[in-house]
């Protein structure tokens, strides 16, 4: 193995806790015993990202496309919890010796915002309920321990431009010319749906779209929300599984 892949497994281990611990399965039929892996693993743990490794695997894949096949732009990320999936982004184009595409960290950095009730009635009762507000904190991380986290891995750089705020009021005058990759983990409907309406005719042809919860219709209107985009602008590329949550497609028009 060459060691630019030894460096990013190693990486992806270390950002995951999954060095000398199990990530939880995602697929465990049984919730509760899940969500219990989840609080111990990453809420309580000392995990930079909550993604997978299956999901870390897939974003090194389209990062390496993007690089291999010269797609112009930058990379972002709209929901970064720790930072730990934005801190690998940068990571591999520093490993492949990219200096032309910059990393877009974009986040509220004080957690999920408050769905709307009526509209979401699925999305607002996960948000109010024990599990978010005892346990996940919202899942708020602040700049400064991003930040920090970015410092510990030497992955701050001019390179990483941090967007702070609600992703409605960031993401319309982001200085972002051109996109190679647009992972979207803001869970909800409409965090989902400024990601794509303020980014999608950013991303190059040949560019991806990630869709972290594109899968999750327990607590979330994601997937409504990218149904009726690719529905909206006519877009047939195909999108493909990565595991039971996560989607993805490349922007072939
Ligand atoms: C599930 S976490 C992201 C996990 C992360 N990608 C990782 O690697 O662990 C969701 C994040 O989205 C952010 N978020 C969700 N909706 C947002 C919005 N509308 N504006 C700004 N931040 C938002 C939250 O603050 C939180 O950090």
């Amino acid at each position: 193995m060459e060691a630019v892949d030894l460096y990013l497994n190693l990486l992806k281990k270390s950002l995951t806790n999954t060095l000398f611990e199990e990530e939880p399965d995602a697929d465990n039929p049984n919730q509760t015993s899940y969500v219990s892996g989840f609080i111990s693993h990453y809420i309580r743990g000392v995990a930079i990202s909550m993604l997978p490794v299956a999901r870390f695997d897939n974003l090194q894949s389209c990062i390496f496309d993007a690089i291999n096949e010269g797609v112009p732009g930058d990379l972002i990320e709209t929901g970064v919890w720790r930072g730990g999936a934005t801190i690998f982004m940068r990571a591999m184009l520093k490993a492949y010796g990219v200096n032309d595409k910059r990393v877009w960290v974009a986040d509220s950095f004080e957690g999920l915002p408050e769905p709307d009730a009526e509209k979401f009635p699925v999305e607002a009762n996960f948000h109010n309920g024990k599990i978010m507000k005892s346990y996940y904190n919202n899942f708020a991380v602040s700049l400064e321990e991003v930040t920090a986290n970015f410092k510990a891995y030497d992955m701050l750089d001019e390179n990483v431009k941090f967007l702070k705020g609600w992703f409605k009021d960031t993401l319309p005058t982001a200085p972002i010319e051109k996109l190679a990759l647009i992972r979207l983990d803001g869970d909800y409907y409409d965090s989902t749906m400024d990601g794509l309406v303020n980014l999608y005719d950013k991303l190059s042809i040949g560019g991806y779209v990630i869709v972290d919860d594109y899968g999750e219709d327990a607590w979330t209107n994601c997937r409504q929300a990218v149904d009726e985009f690719r529905t909206s602008r006519r877009i047939e590329d195909p999108l493909t599984r990565v595991d039971s949550r996560c989607y993805y497609w490349r922007r072939m028009r």
